[in-house]
């Protein structure tokens, strides 16, 4: 790299942010069935539309979930608000949001349990269990012929966690959604376009910012699917968290 260039995140002692292939969440998820991760994958098929659109939209689904850890095991929390401030959000920031919770399926299966201790061992930094909580987003993104899907209607932002792990779950009949990095400079970090399920990447969200662009149903067709997870890691301590 240019050192001209160099930003200044590279005196940190990792880069910001870590690609994973879909290949390398699969071999982890080897232990479970296929039964297994069909279901989960499938569990996108049953997420309620967000309410808290503040333009009245449709395209955007979601179920939230959060856990925490004790005794090493990760333990589910009972439902509950979710909140960002305006700061960290400033179009759905500043109200508690009662997002529907994880299905008890969901739960049982084990499958998302294995894909938070599988980014928890390869996080971009330090990261203690014991001080820390889990967030969970089941997100599905429809666009049509007639209103393209926004995966990040706030545009460049942070969420206000440590970390962020963007999982793929679901891409079909779209144009679009490229995932977008930013330094706190604002200038572009890196950029990729997630195109199989389990492809990943994970963000250390103090040091970059990151947006998504829109996306579009694919030539010939009138609508497209984008389905994320998202795995929010953040300190149980002074928490100001988003998605
Ligand atoms: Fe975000």
């Amino acid at each position: 790299m240019d050192p001209q260039q160099t930003p200044r995140i590279d005196n940190y002692p990792s880069a910001p942010y870590q690609y994973f292939p879909a290949t390398d969440l699969k071999q982890d998820l080897a232990a479970h069935s296929d039964e297994q991760l069909k279901l989960f994958l499938e569990s996108w098929e049953n997420l309620p539309v967000d309410a808290y659109m503040k333009d009245g939209a449709d395209y955007r689904r979601r179920r939230y979930g959060s856990f925490h850890f004790s005794d090493g095991e990760l333990v589910a929390d009972p439902p509950g608000a979710f909140h960002q401030t305006e700061q960290i959000n400033s179009l759905h920031g500043g109200i508690d949001r009662h997002f529907p919770p994880l299905t008890e399926s969901t739960l049982e299966a084990g499958v998302l349990q294995s894909l938070i201790r599988f980014f928890m061992k390869r996080l971009p930094g330090e990261f203690d269990p014991t001080t820390s909580g889990v967030g969970v987003h089941q997100i599905r993104i429809t666009a049509t012929r007639d209103a393209k899907g926004l995966p990040a209607p706030e545009g460049v932002h942070e969420d206000g966690h440590h970390y962020v792990a963007q999982v793929l779950m679901r891409r079909t009949d779209v144009d679009g959604g490229e995932s977008q990095l930013f330094d706190r400079d604002h200038q572009p970090l890196y950029r990729t376009t997630l195109l199989d399920e389990f492809e990943a990447v994970v963000i250390d969200d103090r040091r970059v910012f990151h947006g998504v662009s829109a996306i579009r149903p694919a030539a010939g067709v009138r609508q497209g699917v984008r389905d994320m997870l998202l795995i929010d890691y953040f300190p149980l301590q002074g928490r100001d968290a988003g998605a």
